[in-house]
């Protein structure tokens, strides 16, 4: 195993402005994340999880700090450039599920490998492959309303592993179901890193972080030893 860690953030600040007044969402925070460590992110509402996740996962950069993905400095790039990073390095997993409601649960999958410019059969393909490794072969052609909530995220799942990224983000994935549907996203986490995924999670919920293999806990933007 590489010694490299997958993901280091070094002294992380984001302060955003409101109306000029500086909000400091992340004060000085450092994280490393190695190949097949699953972690969940815990803290009060406002403490800065999404903020993390965000910088973590390429969609915004810090005001300053550095922040490192596989041994490149992503802290400073431009939007085209993260973009890539996000299409090629990193899978996300929302809360609501963030499905598109007019496209079945196949083509929701093949969405990121499109952006990727992967031909249709090969999308195809590798679409369907992930669902089914999820458990959804009897639903690939079924619209998002046509499912359960743990179906929705099944299916938001395959989508973020389609392109087998670097590593995976959820903010808060079990926040929208019943614990039982919880359990079941927690033990298909749990099998994905078993087979090598590298993923991170918010959440509230204790019995959520109790599945994870290490807990990291922020308040006030700032990491808690
Ligand atoms: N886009 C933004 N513009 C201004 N302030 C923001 C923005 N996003 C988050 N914040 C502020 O930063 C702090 C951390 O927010 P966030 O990361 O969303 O926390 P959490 O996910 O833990 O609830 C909060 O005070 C929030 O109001
Ligand atoms: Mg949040």
């Amino acid at each position: 195993m590489s010694s490299i860690p997958l993901l280091k953030l070094e002294n992380v600040f984001k302060i955003y402005k409101i109306d000029d007044l500086p909000v400091k969402a992340l004060d000085g925070v450092d994280l490393v994340i190695k190949k097949g460590d699953f972690l969940s992110v815990m803290g009060p509402s406002g403490s800065g999880k999404s903020t993390l996740m965000h910088i973590a996962g390429c969609l915004d950069i810090p005001t300053s700090g550095k922040v490192i993905l596989e041994g490149e400095n992503v802290s400073s790039l431009g939007e085209k450039e993260l973009a890539k990073i996000r299409s090629t390095k990193i899978g996300f997993v929302f809360q609501s599920f963030n499905l598109v409601p007019r496209m079945e649960a196949i083509d929701n999958v093949q969405l990121p490998l499109i952006y990727a410019g992967i031909k249709t059969a090969e999308r195809e393909r590798r679409a369907t492959e992930t669902l089914i490794a999820l458990g959804l072969k009897e639903r690939l052609h079924h619209f998002p309303n046509q499912l359960s909530g743990g179906e929705q995220q099944r299916v938001a799942l395959a989508r973020a592993l389609v392109n087998r990224p670097a590593i995976i983000l959820a903010d808060e994935p079990t926040g929208n179901v019943d614990s039982h549907t919880a359990k079941e996203i927690m033990e298909i986490l749990t099998k994905l890193n078993k087979e090598g995924n590298t993923l991170i999670i918010v959440t509230h919920d204790p019995e959520v972080a109790k599945w994870t293999k290490r807990i990291v806990k922020i308040k006030d933007g700032k990491i808690e030893n």
